[in-house]
């Protein structure tokens, strides 16, 4: 039996006028630096309640759009709305509504873990606890650890624990599992997932497919700054015609017919061989 199986085809392929509960809407932005255009005319949008990928090789553009949506850089031209508010004209009340894990964080080495976490909560008015946080990201027994006793994974996760200090509704992590064993990646990724879980919108860069593949809802793929392709990842491996043959030999008993396959949603093509199932 040979099966040729595909994955759905762009069902949910993102349109520039989005569709549904919208959390931030990115319309032809551009960014340059000097010579170089970093973003080029770019436009989508992000649901409420997603995990979106922003996927890309080095130098495409991720940083630099995050840092737009963020209010941290500002464009040359476009429109930026986080939550309905302009990010260039109210700036400030937009921050108070996101988290921001930058792609590389500076600690305070004098600080401990607990310090630093209480320190990040001052500077807003109102703040998760540290010892709630530190629960958040399983670092309850490095709450004295100063930050250059901590591990890479870690680090990250105190990181990603600054980025939730103020219960943001939206949460953006520039590449917040590179340089990290599978381990440390797997516990990243469960802790992410649970943010989705408590219905918080989460935008993250990454350089690999299978961490996009694993937590984003929508992925758009960037490169050399502008998208050239943004969908579900069971789209985007649609898109691409990927097909994958499975071959395989049903016992006796256990028989599957060849029209039950062929009916299957993920299934393209199903064909008997040799007598067998
Ligand atoms: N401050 C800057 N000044 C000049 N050029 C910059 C600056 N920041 C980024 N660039 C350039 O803009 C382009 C996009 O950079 P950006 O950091 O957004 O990419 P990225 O996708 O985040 O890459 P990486 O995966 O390496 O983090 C690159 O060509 C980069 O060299
Ligand atoms: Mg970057």
């Amino acid at each position: 039996m040979a099966l040729a199986s595909r994955q759905p085809v762009g069902a949910e392929t993102l349109s520039a006028g989005g569709q549904g509960d919208s959390i931030v809407t990115v319309r032809d932005l551009t960014k340059r630096y000097g010579r170089t255009i970093a973003v080029d005319g770019i436009s989508f949008d992000i649901h409420r309640g997603e995990i979106f990928g922003l996927l890309g090789p080095n130098g495409a553009g991720k940083t630099t759009t995050l840092e737009i949506l963020e209010g941290i850089r500002v464009a040359d031209k476009g429109d930026v709305r986080v939550d309905g508010l302009d990010i260039r004209r109210n700036r400030r009340a937009a921050q108070a509504r996101i988290g921001v894990q930058l792609q590389a964080t500076t600690l305070f080495e004098e600080l401990t873990v607990r310090e630093t976490l209480a320190l990040f909560g001052s500077f807003y008015p109102r703040a998760i606890s540290p010892d709630s946080l530190l629960a958040d990201i399983a670092l309850e027994e490095k709450a004295r650890a100063r930050p250059q006793d901590l591990s890479g994974g870690q680090r990250q996760r105190l990181a990603l624990a600054l980025a939730l200090v103020n219960d943001p509704s939206l949460v953006f992590l520039d590449e917040p599992t590179t340089g990290l064993d599978p381990q440390s990646r797997r516990m990243l990724w469960d802790t992410i997932l649970r943010l989705r879980e408590r219905g918080k919108t989460v935008v993250l860069t990454t350089h690999f497919m299978d961490e996009a593949q694993s937590l984003a809802d929508r992925i758009a793929i960037l490169d050399a700054g502008r998208i050239i392709a943004q969908d579900t990842p069971a789209g985007l491996i649609g898109t691409l015609g990927a097909k994958a043959t499975i071959e395989g030999v049903v016992e006796p008993g256990n028989v599957v017919s060849v029209d039950e396959l062929r009916g299957l949603a993920a299934v393209a093509e199903a064909r008997e061989r040799g007598g067998g199932c």
